[in-house]
């Protein structure tokens, strides 16, 4: 073989099965062989992993960069030099921006300006809602998937009724993309809220008593009803309490294409936390009871759950510490400390480094259809790469983040375990701890390369598109 361009040695390589002692050789950005030293072939530069674990990066399918609309809170540039230091290689960044991220042209200025920042690879979601069912066809061409807000949450992104939800639905099973979920019920939160505020609450837990878990139950019950009824993907997206994972087993169990993404906030903090961060820790769906983290935990042992992502919702530290909750903005960043939080519990004993992978990279390659491009490190994937020290002991300092907003419910917990190098297509976004100083726009969209099954739409001769169809010509003034 020709001489490639690097090889990385002696570190501990890990797939979901194995962790193996093993060289990784990469040319033109492809990884082009795993094996013993000698089987290496010449390389124009070589790095030395031993002692350290050699990762595939983290595909994150659930970060708001802000871009465009909220400068002062995040951008692309920032959010992904960020994930680099995470060891995250691939974002999927969230429509609600200003202005959202609905229409063909939108979606088209979104991409350039995304690829001209961005430091590791991207997908964007397109939003799904009453306005946008009409550009679905079209948005699909360029998105990863859609995003629909069931409840609200920050952005104030109108949340559909179930009959637009249906016909969106019905719209996107067309494509064969999957619909990633808010799922929160909005009635309910919106009759809490006011009755609360009218009562006078303004302190933290407030915000947890308006968001019960029922809201959560009842929106995957709902969701997975009607996407077992047009055939639509759904993903339910950051997953608080152990209630939902009923409806999102039995929905798993008769056969609905439905997958579930939990993040560290609800698996390491708990209710007992809003005393020391108030305002800080208010995110949607809110951090929940403490009883909420073993079913959790379980639920990813087990596959309920499938991936973790990390919500990374950056707001400024005025607009996360005012004194009436109602008024604080909701989420927090997540993107740079999500590996290191699992690997902290990861050297603790609760998982294997192995299972950690399934859900940070293998997991959410295949659900969104990048694998095997990404999400494994094995000859013909893309060469992206998290390079971590597993024994690493550090404090979180939000002062040190590299997303413009400084300010975490993670702020001062003890970590064992720090990603050294990320790499993005075999070129080193962030190395020793340090931003590349080149790779402002190395970054690029994923879409070409997402590769899904064919889409298998359900009941179509019932959807709102065939019954138009099929309506004789002035049926409409006739039935009034
Ligand atoms: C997110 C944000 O700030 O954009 N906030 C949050 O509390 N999670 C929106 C969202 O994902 O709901
Ligand atoms: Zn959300």
């Amino acid at each position: 073989m020709n001489a490639v361009d690097l090889v990385i040695r002696s570190g501990k390589v890990v797939s979901p099965d194995s962790v193996i002692e093993a060289c990784v050789a990469i040319k033109d950005g492809i990884v082009v062989a795993v094996g013993a030293e000698a089987a290496m072939p010449s390389a124009r530069e070589t790095l030395d992993a031993s002692g350290l674990h050699v990762l595939p990066g983290a595909i994150d399918v659930h970060v708001h960069f802000r871009d465009p609309g909220y400068p002062h809170k995040e951008d692309f540039e920032s959010g992904t030099a960020a994930a680099a230091f995470g060891g995250v290689t691939t974002v999927f960044d969230m429509p609600n921006t200003i202005p959202p991220t609905g229409t063909p042209e939108i979606l088209a200025a979104k991409h350039k300006m995304a690829a001209e920042k961005a430091h590791v690879d991207f997908g964007l979601y397109g939003l799904l809602g009453e306005d946008t069912i009409e550009h679905v066809p079209e948005l699909a061409k360029t998105v990863i998937g859609f995003k629909l807000y069931m409840g609200n949450t920050f952005g104030a992104i109108p949340t559909p009724s179930t009959g637009v939800t249906l016909e969106a639905f019905e719209t996107v099973a067309l494509t064969g993309k999957r619909v990633s979920l808010h799922a929160e019920e909005n009635s309910t939160m919106v009759n809490r809220e006011t009755r609360m505020r009218n009562a006078g609450r303004v302190d933290p837990l407030a915000h947890l008593a308006s968001r019960p878990a029922v809201v959560a139950i009842e929106a995957v019950s709902r969701a997975a009803i009607l996407a077992e009824w047009t055939g639509a993907r759904i993903h339910i997206l950051h997953i608080s309490s152990a209630e939902e994972l009923r409806p999102l087993r039995e929905a798993k169990a008769r056969g609905v294409d439905i997958t579930g993404e939990t993040c560290p906030h609800y698996l390491v903090l708990s209710s007992e936390d809003y005393a020391r961060f108030a305002g800080v820790i208010r995110v949607n769906p809110p951090v929940r009871e403490k009883r909420n983290q073993e079913p959790l935990w379980a639920a990813l042992a087990d596959g309920c759950v499938d991936v973790i992502a990390t919500d990374h919702a950056p707001h400024s530290p005025e607009e996360k510490t005012r004194n009436d909750i109602w008024t604080v903005d909701c989420g927090f960043p997540g993107v740079e400390t999500q590996m290191p939080i699992m690997l902290t519990e990861a050297a603790a004993g609760r998982f294997s480094v192995c299972d950690y992978v399934r859900w940070s990279a293998a997991s959410p390659a295949k659900i969104w259809g990048l694998y095997p491009r990404k999400g494994v490190i094995q000859p013909g994937a893309e060469a992206d790469i998290a390079i971590v020290d597993i024994n690493r002991e550090w404090t979180i300092d939000d002062a040190k983040l590299q997303s413009r907003s400084k300010i975490t419910p993670f702020h001062g917990r003890r970590m064992k375990g720090l990603p050294i190098h990320t790499l993005v297509r075999g070129r080193f976004v962030m190395r020793d701890r340090v931003l590349a100083r080149d790779t402002r726009g190395w970054g690029r969209s994923v879409h070409t390369i997402q590769r899904l099954p064919p889409p298998r739409p359900q009941n179509t001769d019932q959807t709102m598109q065939a019954i138009l169809r099929a309506a004789p010509a002035g049926a409409g003034e006739r039935g009034r």
